[in-house]
């Protein structure tokens, strides 16, 4: 039987959420931050979208890793511990560990308790030998991630922190660049750091993938109103609100909002938010890197572009980093 150790309990509050919304909503650009996407009922719709056919991203990244992860277990050590923030339903991490002999640990870490759950649930049954040590949390807040590698001294060991799914695209530049120098943290000083990263490609694939026929991605971004209504107590009426994709050619990103159908009013936990016909909420960037923009990003992180693997179509690759 694999051994699964104690989940360790997220510490998001919902007064970090109310915070965050209503600062969001106030500033002349409405934002809300996109991690709040993920609640149940997000996770759910985010693994539908990853299904999508316009979708390209996941089923690209899964034909990298059915092709190439033996050769990507092969530039790593024995007696690695893999470390997945964000580690959804722990799919890809089984194309590696399928590869790699001897992997110490897996750490997934997931702000998702059923996310998490659903992760265990997929891999125990697969490597009944492997010893999986789940974190509940938050990979983005950096005190966090400070302090749970000096309580799990993972950073005294040599480590594979893997970070699939194009995840580091939704933070702005200055952001991906503390996470990844938390990965760099995290991994320890002879580790390694993977990660998938969507490339820069022709804006109308862009668009569709973020807009889809079926609508999944608009009730994704919907339900981000939906649970301000349910968790703070918010009068959104979410049928006056339309979802948009929009290229940011500037920033090299996909941007997703959510445009008011109308003029209206909504209230939050007892402060009125206005909105004008047409304005919109901008709830999620995803940017899209070349291999020499991608390259410069990491090195800002002290890590070192070793290896990539692409698909034909130089849509999607893995890069495998580490500590200069
Ligand atoms: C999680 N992340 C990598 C997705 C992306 O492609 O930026 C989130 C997403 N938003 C809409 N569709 C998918």
């Amino acid at each position: 039987m694999s051994q699964v150790t104690a989940i360790k309990k997220s510490n998001i509050t919902d007064t970090e959420f109310l915070n965050d919304v209503i600062s969001g909503l106030t500033q002349q650009q409405k934002t809300l931050p996109c991690k709040y996407f993920y609640d149940d009922k997000g996770a759910a719709l985010f693994e539908q979208i990853t299904s999508l056919q316009e979708y390209y991203v996941t089923r690209i990244e899964l034909s990298i890793l059915e092709q190439y992860s033996q050769s990507i277990a092969q530039m790593l050590p024995e007696n690695l511990s893999i470390i997945e923030p964000g580690c959804g339903s722990g799919k890809k991490v089984a194309y590696l560990l399928a590869h790699m002999a001897n992997v110490k640990t897996f750490v997934p870490f997931e702000i998702s308790e059923e996310m998490l759950s659903y992760s265990l649930a997929h891999l125990s049954p697969l490597f009944p030998d492997l010893a999986i040590s789940p974190l509940l949390g938050d990979f983005t807040h950096n005190q966090m991630v400070k302090q749970l590698t000096k309580d799990t001294a993972l950073d005294s060991q040599t480590n594979l922190v893997y970070f699939p799914g194009s995840t580091l695209g939704n933070f702005s530049p200055v952001k991906a660049i503390e996470i990844m120098n938390n990965f760099h943290r995290l991994c320890g000083v002879n580790g390694y750091v993977l990660i998938g990263v969507d490339l820069v490609k022709e804006r109308q694939v862009l668009l569709d993938a973020y807009n889809d026929k079926a609508g999944v991605t608009a009730a994704f971004n919907k339900n981000l109103l939906q649970r301000i209504n349910n968790e703070l107590n918010g009068t959104f009426n979410i049928d006056n609100f339309s979802h948009e994709s929009r290229f940011n050619e500037q920033h090299s990103r996909i941007e997703m909002h959510l445009v008011s159908n109308c003029t209206q009013s909504v209230i939050i936990n007892d402060q009125q938010i206005d909105f004008i016909e047409g304005e919109s909420i901008h709830t999620e960037n995803s940017h899209k890197y070349t291999l020499e923009s991608f390259k410069q990003l990491a090195a800002q992180a002290n890590l070192k572009l070793e290896q990539t693997w692409q698909d034909d179509s130089n849509y999607f690759a893995l890069c495998l980093l580490r500590p200069l």
